[in-house]
């Protein structure tokens, strides 16, 4: 059914996807788009304490974008904000075990996607700190 190059632990992420789903009182919301595909992500974070207490995405993808995705905010959740906006798309492919070479670029999605959020929540709170306080998640 699928490329027999996927690790079982992508697979495994295809079919079960962690933390899927909208988020709509997120603190903050990070987006990525794959040009050459045109799979896009988007990735919603609540911050509690400078860390991330909870996380949630939304894929329009192939398997290793939805795996790339959901292993991401495995490894985001709990991290601080500073951990967080470190994690490589290499460590998501470690995550997963590994991806075909073709696929590899799926995984830059999860780690753009996650720093656009964290920037985005650092955008926010100066915003709010200036007393502009904008909803805007654009
Ligand atoms: Fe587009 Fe995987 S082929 S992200």
């Amino acid at each position: 059914m699928y490329c027999a190059s996927f690790s079982d632990k992508t697979i495994e992420h295809f079919m079960q996807p962690r933390n899927v789903g909208d988020m709509p009182d997120a603190d903050a919301v990070g987006s990525s788009g794959e040009p050459g595909c045109g799979d896009f992500l988007a990735i919603f974070i609540k911050v509690s304490d400078n860390r991330i207490s909870d996380i949630s995405f939304l894929v329009d993808g192939c398997v290793a974008a939805v795996a790339s995705s959901s292993v991401t905010t495995e490894l985001a959740k709990g991290k601080t904000l500073e951990e967080a906006a470190a994690i490589t798309d290499q460590d998501i492919v470690a995550a997963l075990d590994g991806l075909p070479e073709h696929k590899l670029h799926c995984s830059v999605l999860g780690a753009t996607a996650l720093k656009n959020a964290v920037e985005h929540y650092y955008r926010r709170r100066q915003g709010n700190n200036q007393g502009g306080g904008s909803r805007s998640t654009a």
